[in-house]
């Protein structure tokens, strides 16, 4: 953690809050921001492993780290120059949570500070961020027994607490502790059975040569965990396509809707699928692995573009296509599909293990208007999928208005209505998940299964054929 010619650690704190400005001003998701700031910033690689680590954990405990700093700042924080409030969260997370001396800790980020900012901001950053130090420990923390307490203590914003709280009572503490591990890689092997041990194979010789081992994924069986500090990006089978990165709750969502079309509809040849909400498009490419004609559209041209340009790479079926397309509004007759997937746009809080940030950008009403949207994406698949075939509904989170409450909206619509045709059948997802009280769907959660926060109901229409 040094850098030629600077004190110890500063080279890293300072690409972190490079990292941290970029991935506010733009709005961009963790991920690939950081991983394009620290490729600009050439650190060494213990270096970029603490950035890396020193920017996700700002980011995920940004709620906390801001109620901290202003009980010790005369100034509220958002009265405060936005890269000023990074350096300050970055410096209270490590005197919060970090290991290193409260010196190092204040000494290198008030340098980091001045880096990025200007010597100006130095003694402010400085003075902050002792003060800090000091008061550390008479702190006047809430009751955990509260949404806010709770909050605090777990590093999200009261309203999802509360949620959580509703959704799965007294299990909502393990949920949300759960979203602030590291989820490791999870790798799904392309392609049929035989070739997936083969790959499974392969994937145990490179890593070997890592001094990595995989590890089986427990419900999925074409899935191999890898752990958290392997980038797979490295491995040759994912750059050639062999293997994608999937998290485990996609790659049984996939495989669980693949199984669910009618096996005898042969008549026109390959079944015919639509993936409604496709990008980037990681259920598509396995639906036609499973041998089923994929359109795969998305409503958004540079994510279905991405997913055209991603398809055309690896081409791993013939029969895969890609179009722009709203899932309200489906280009396609009434009952002329054999399975419609419907893995929709939604809050998200299944993933923040992947995406710290996301607990902070989602608002308190964005559940109700995605389950609106959610349930329109629905109504059209109802309409277009053929008697004997079958619609599955996906999203990765777990508010009661995205899930339960959307498919009670299916399950009790009106005689006469597409939905009314729908009959519940029970996906196939290896063994995980579980039935929370008063919802028939299965909701997949990371304090249980280990995986993303998934939750999946599926439905066959109409007569089955015979
Ligand atoms: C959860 S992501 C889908 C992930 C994808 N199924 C996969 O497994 O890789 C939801 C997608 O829905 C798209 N979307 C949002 N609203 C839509 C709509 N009305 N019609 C079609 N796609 C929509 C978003 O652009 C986003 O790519």
């Amino acid at each position: 953690m040094s850098e030629p010619g600077g004190p110890p650690g500063v080279a890293a704190r300072t690409a972190a809050l490079r990292a941290l400005g970029r991935i506010r001003r733009d709005a961009a998701w963790s991920q690939p921001a950081l991983r394009a700031a620290l490729d600009r910033a050439g650190l060494p690689a213990e270096d970029r492993a603490l950035a890396a680590a020193l920017v996700y954990e700002t980011l995920r405990w940004e709620g906390t780290l801001d109620w901290a700093l202003e009980q010790v700042s005369s100034r509220p924080l958002r009265k405060v120059e936005p890269v000023v409030a990074d350096a300050l969260r970055l410096g209270a997370w490590q005197l919060l949570h970090g290991r290193q001396p409260d010196r190092a800790a204040v000494s290198t980020t008030v340098a980091a500070a001045g880096e990025v900012a200007g010597k100006r901001v130095t003694g402010f950053v400085n003075g902050v961020l002792r003060g800090l130090a000091r008061g550390r420990e008479r702190l006047p923390w809430p009751d955990p027994a509260t949404d806010e307490g709770l909050g605090l203590r777990l590093g999200y914003p009261a309203w999802i607490v509360a949620a959580a709280r509703a959704r799965f009572g007294e299990r909502a503490e393990p949920v949300l502790a759960a979203g602030n591990d590291a989820p490791g890689v999870m790798l799904r092997a392309t392609g049929g059975p035989a070739a997936r041990d083969a790959l499974l194979d392969e994937l145990r010789a490179e890593l070997r040569v890592q001094g990595l081992e995989p590890a089986p994924a427990p419900h999925a069986a074409a899935s191999v965990h890898l752990g958290s500090n392997v980038d797979p990006d490295r491995l040759a089978s994912v750059r050639q396509g062999r293997a994608v990165v999937q998290d485990e709750a996609s790659t049984l969502v996939g495989a669980a809707a693949g199984a669910l079309t009618p096996a005898t509809r042969t008549d026109r040849g390959r079944r015919r699928a639509v993936d409604a909400c496709a990008a980037p498009g990681g259920k598509a490419t396995h639906l036609a692995e499973q041998g089923l004609a994929v359109l795969a559209l998305d409503r958004h041209a540079g994510r279905a573009g991405a997913m055209a340009d991603e398809v055309a790479a690896h081409p791993r079926s013939a029969a895969l296509g890609v179009a722009v397309a709203d899932g309200r509004a489906l280009p396609l007759p009434d009952a002329s599909v054999d399975l419609v997937l419907v893995d929709a746009p939604c809050t998200g809080l299944g993933v923040v293990r992947r995406r710290p940030e996301l607990r902070w950008r989602v608002a308190p009403q964005d559940p109700g208007e995605l389950a609106a949207i959610q349930q329109a994406l629905l109504a059209e698949a109802a309409r277009v999928v053929a008697p004997g075939g079958a619609v599955c509904y996906s999203v990765c989170t777990w508010t009661h208005q995205e899930t339960a409450a959307v498919v009670e909206t299916v399950e009790a619509a009106p005689p006469g209505t597409p939905q009314a045709a729908l009959t519940p059948v029970e996906p196939d997802l290896g063994g995980a998940g579980t039935q929370l009280p008063g919802d028939p769907g299965i909701q997949l959660a990371p304090d249980r299964d280990g995986t993303d926060g998934m939750y999946v109901r599926c439905w066959h229409a109409g007569p089955a054929e015979a």
